[in-house]
């Protein structure tokens, strides 16, 4: 072990000071022993940062009315200022609420990833408790307005959560890459939602979830920062396994591909965001992964599939936006 004390600097206000400098191999245990400081220093900051808000002063309760035992829904009693939902976008609420829905496996896989004890078990903790507010908030905002089939969603959940299928990341080396990845992701798709919802309300619903989520992705990126400062050959290496096996939670869900495929058509989530948004901020600018130096003989193997992974990923996103682009000119024509 090098460099003592080191600074590492995450942004221009905000300094975390590494307790020993490079190490020269990462396991599991010297990963969290090392990086506990790092992530108290990154739920100091996470605290001071975040605002607290209350699910109700969002919802438009006003628009709602009992439902009657028996009551079977149709897409015309959707209360979204006189509109119809499209079906991307009750895809999307649908697949967002499940997956918020799922959170008790979520928990146990990161605490069995990090800790429960010290700064990850209280951040594990604290994290929990703000996704909680996000299905509270995105379900009274759906039974509200009728935006969903209450009946078919109360059964998902039962499904899904029954199942408990989640990503497990193995170590939490490859953990902390999929959930910074995972988290900018859904921020992205919470936004983009809201913003085809086409309501007032439902927009500022998903506006602020999507801001807790970016808040995540903001502790989990800078603390994977600090993990690529300490071993920097390991942690390509969990980078390009993520990369290669990456997908958005949501597996488990009754119908996830037939509602993946409606949110990616929609635009809300897709290849070309996975690509332009996602990988390439995050992985070639802020890690600046092909910058790095001294990467062991497997590092730099790694790093050279995962550039040739994120280049070949950017080229089809670019052929998919252009067949998109064809058909929609097709119709348009026809
Ligand atoms: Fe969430
Ligand atoms: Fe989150």
């Amino acid at each position: 072990m090098q460099r003592a004390g080191a600074q590492l600097n995450l942004s221009p206000d905000f300094t975390i000071y590494l307790p020993v400098g490079r190490l020269t191999f990462v396991t599991p245990e010297t990963f969290l022993a090392e990086l506990e400081p790092v992530a108290g220093q990154l739920l100091d900051r996470h605290l001071a940062t975040t605002k607290e808000w209350f699910p109700h002063e969002l919802v438009p309760y006003g628009r709602g009315r009992d439902f009657e035992r028996g009551y079977e829904w149709s897409p015309d009693d959707c209360n979204i200022d006189g509109a119809v939902l499209p079906e991307a976008v009750r895809s999307a609420l649908y697949v967002n609420l499940l997956t918020e829905d799922n959170l008790p496996y979520y928990f146990r896989d990161i605490e069995r990833m990090f800790s429960m004890d010290g700064a990850f078990g209280t951040w594990n903790r604290r994290w929990t408790a703000e996704e909680g507010r996000h299905s509270i908030v995105i379900r009274d905002y759906l039974t509200a307005t009728r935006a969903v089939d209450p009946v078919q969603l109360e059964r998902a959940r039962m499904a899904q959560v029954s199942g408990g299928e989640v990503p497990s990341p193995a170590s939490p080396l490859v953990g902390v890459i999929y959930v910074s990845l995972q988290e900018l992701a859904t921020r992205i798709a919470h936004r983009n939602t809201g913003k085809l919802i086409g309501d007032r309300s439902g927009y500022e619903v998903m506006a602020r979830v999507a801001a807790d989520e970016n808040l995540h992705y903001l502790f989990y990126r800078d603390l994977a920062t600090a993990a690529i400062e300490l071993d920097p050959s390991e942690m390509v290496i969990a980078i390009e396994d993520v990369v290669r096996n990456f997908t958005m939670p949501g597996t488990g869900i009754l119908g996830f591909d037939q509602h993946s495929a409606a949110i990616a058509r929609a635009g809300i989530y897709d290849a070309t965001i996975l690509h332009e948004q996602v990988l390439v901020p995050v992985i070639v600018n802020h890690w600046r992964v092909a910058h790095l130096e001294g990467l062991t003989a497997a590092a730099e193997q790694a790093r050279d599939a995962l550039m040739k992974r994120i280049e070949r990923l950017g080229q089809l996103a670019k052929n998919l936006a252009a067949r998109a682009a064809r058909r929609e000119l097709a119709v348009a024509t026809a």
